[in-house]
């Protein structure tokens, strides 16, 4: 799959033409993503014989304009189909995200040793007329990696979707998802409310 696409080291923020700006990113996020678990998640080797250096912590960040090569559609395919349209329809696509500032929010998880990504997820803010002019952030598209699941990195996104979020002036942070999902969210802070319409076309 051409999105799969392996780049051989990792590219720092400065390098890249990214989404929005990697300042609206929670601070204690980015240093809550220890360099100790990420190791733990990558390898076999016992985790004394390990580097620790701070090199080897995963980094947070905005989707990047180039991130079609770096899995960002293999990552999405742990959550729902992600057919590859091609390059440059990828490209298009971020740029008609891009072309609506404040309103498209997504952010990846990057693994630095390989820089793929292993984690994504999107808050979109939505602007409403009532409750003066509020806004409502949306929370959608949280995938991680199946190798990388259950070590915090989905906890992680959300934490920095939803500090996105709440730092924009939205009155409430709301998503959808199913209910084996239920308990995750719980544990990010967020409670059941109200029911899921649907209608496919
Ligand atoms: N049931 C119960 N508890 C769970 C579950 C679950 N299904 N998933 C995570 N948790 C708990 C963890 O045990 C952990 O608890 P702890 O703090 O007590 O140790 C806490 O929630 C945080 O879990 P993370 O390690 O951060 O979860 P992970 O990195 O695996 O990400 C996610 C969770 C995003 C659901 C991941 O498993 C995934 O990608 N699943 C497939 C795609 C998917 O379903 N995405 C969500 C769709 S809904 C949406 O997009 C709005």
């Amino acid at each position: 799959m051409a999105s799969s696409t392996t780049t051989s080291s990792f590219t720092p923020d400065s390098a890249l033409d990214l989404l929005f700006s990697p300042d609206l990113i929670s601070d204690d996020v980015k240093k809550s993503l220890h360099p100790d678990v990420h190791v733990r998640l990558m390898s076999a080797t016992p985790l004394t014989d390990q580097p620790t250096n701070t090199f080897m912590r995963p980094q947070i960040r905005p989707l990047a304009s180039t991130d079609y090569t770096r899995g960002h559609l293999n990552v999405l395919s742990v959550l729902t189909a992600a057919p590859d349209p091609g390059a440059a329809a990828w490209l298009s696509h971020f740029n008609a995200l891009r072309a609506q500032p404040r309103t498209y929010y997504t952010l990846v998880i990057v693994h630095k040793r390989s820089d793929q990504i292993v984690g994504v997820g999107t808050v979109f803010l939505e602007r409403k007329f009532q409750r003066g002019l509020s806004l409502v952030g949306h929370i959608e598209d949280i995938a991680v990696d199946e190798k990388q699941q259950g070590n915090k990195l989905g906890l992680r996104i959300i934490q920095a979707l939803t500090y996105i979020s709440e730092n924009s002036g939205a009155y409430k942070t709301i998503l959808n998802c199913s209910d084996k999902n239920i308990p995750f969210y719980q544990k990010c802070g967020y409670e059941k409310k109200e029911n899921e319409m649907a209608r496919y076309t």
